[in-house]
């Protein structure tokens, strides 16, 4: 038996419209399991869970803003309705915004906060309540959080960011411990990708260069490169790889992780 096989396995991807998030529903997808995309683009997001559906699989789109709970009341419904049930929860969804420190805008923050730290949370409170015995899937599973490296290493200008991502990290082993000691038979990791190739680090990089923090945007990625013992930057199937193993049986034992996927750059 593939232990990394997830046929028959149903997962819910926030923020599967693109980047990391379209890229782990199509590995998902491939190693076997239904999916369905939740996110706020509904065009792209139906057009990526299109494709998906166009290799063979189940795939499927819902309507989902992760700081919305009645949102994820729905999504978590329709997931259940539509594929059958739900093993596997990547609570994906993300933003970044930069700032120097000394610009802090409080709107930023909480908008930051709200996104990454309250939607990760909403995901879990539903995700769990699902999956754990007597939930509507009851089937236990696995749920993987996008924590991210800047929890890991200092980059200026994601002060905010940063501390949301730390958060998750936290939030993730605090899940693990709850959900091991209470029997709820689901496991929770969480990743830390390094710089991946998406709109979210090509933007990141031309704001280094806006608040002066490099010279211009590809020499900001370069600096990167220069930092990662690997040599290059990330890609979004190095992510979406990550997430398939803990998902899988593969990982039947890791609860409560951190897995960097960043070539090195957070040694
Ligand atoms: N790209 C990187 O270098 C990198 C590094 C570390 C961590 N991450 C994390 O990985 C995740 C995905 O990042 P990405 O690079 O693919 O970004 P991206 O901007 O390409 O994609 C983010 C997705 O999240 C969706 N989203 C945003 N707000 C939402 C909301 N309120 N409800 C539902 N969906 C929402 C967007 O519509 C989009 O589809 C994020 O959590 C990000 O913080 C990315």
């Amino acid at each position: 038996m593939n232990s990394f096989e997830l046929t028959g396995r149903k997962a819910l991807v926030t923020g599967g419209a693109r980047g990391i998030g379209a890229a782990t529903a199509e590995a998902l997808a491939h190693a076997g399991a239904s999916v369905m995309i939740g996110d706020v683009l509904e065009a792209e997001g139906k057009a990526t869970a299109d494709a998906i559906a166009k290799t063979g699989a189940t795939a499927g789109f819902v309507k989902l803003d992760v700081t919305d709970e009645a949102d994820w009341e729905a999504a978590i419904a329709t997931t259940i309705a539509e594929l059958g049930g739900l093993d596997v929860l990547v609570n994906n969804a993300g933003i970044l915004t930069a700032s120097l420190i000394i610009d802090t805008d409080p709107a930023d923050i909480r908008r930051l906060n709200d996104i990454n730290v309250v939607g990760t949370l909403l995901g879990l409170k539903h995700g769990l309540r699902a999956m754990r015995p007597g939930g509507a899937a009851a089937n236990g599973g696995s749920i993987v959080n996008l924590s991210s490296g800047a929890a890991l290493i200092a980059y200026p200008a994601t002060a905010g960011y940063s501390a949301t991502k730390s958060a998750v990290d936290r939030i993730t082993r605090i899940a693990a411990q709850e959900s091991g000691k209470l029997g709820y038979g689901v496991r929770v990791n969480c990743v830390y990708p390094g710089f991946i190739g998406t709109s979210m680090a090509f933007g990141l990089a031309a704001d280094m260069a806006r608040l002066g923090l490099s010279d211009s945007a590809e020499a900001a990625l370069n600096e990167v490169v220069g930092s990662t013992p690997l040599g290059r930057l990330g890609e979004v199937d190095d992510v979406a790889n990550a997430i398939v193993f803990l998902a899988s049986d593969a990982s039947q034992f890791v609860t409560g992780a951190g897995l960097p996927v960043d070539g090195g750059l957070g040694i």
